[in-house]
């Protein structure tokens, strides 16, 4: 009886995509308008998979109130008309792409989820730009 439940969740940010080791012609070949120095936002799209068995009890996978402020705490709270780049710590030294972004939401839940969960993050940067992790 294993079976998926999602939540979903927005978040609006800014970021930049750069790589500090590149030049500014080399940056802007490979990133295009995410290289635009003075940062630029996205609507970002979060959903959410918990894989696991339904309790006999209570008939749920898990609450999803519990999911809902779980991502409210440790994602929306942060990330949320930020600045992914000057704002958001994991995101100091590392590009904050729609994978990177992914996998930093992933591991900040995955911590806090008792490990009989199995999770997944389908991250959408635009409509028609999605990653999920893991995939
Ligand atoms: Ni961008």
């Amino acid at each position: 009886m294993r079976l998926a439940v999602y939540r979903k969740a927005t978040f609006n940010a800014a970021h930049r995509l750069h790589n500090p080791t590149w030049s500014d012609e080399k940056n802007q070949k490979v990133f295009g308008l995410c290289n635009n120095p003075n940062f630029h936002g996205h609507n970002y799209q979060l959903e959410l998979k918990v894989v696991g068995e339904v309790d006999p009890e209570t008939g749920y996978v898990i609450d999803l109130k519990i999911v809902s402020d779980l991502i409210k705490e440790l994602i929306t709270d942060r990330f949320d008309h930020r600045n992914l780049n000057l704002d958001v710590k994991e995101f100091q030294h590392l590009n904050p792409t729609v994978e990177n972004i992914a996998i930093v939401i992933y591991d900040l839940l995955r911590e806090r989820f008792d490990p009989k969960y199995e999770l997944q993050v389908r991250l959408y940067e635009t409509p028609r730009n999605f990653v999920d992790y893991p995939a």
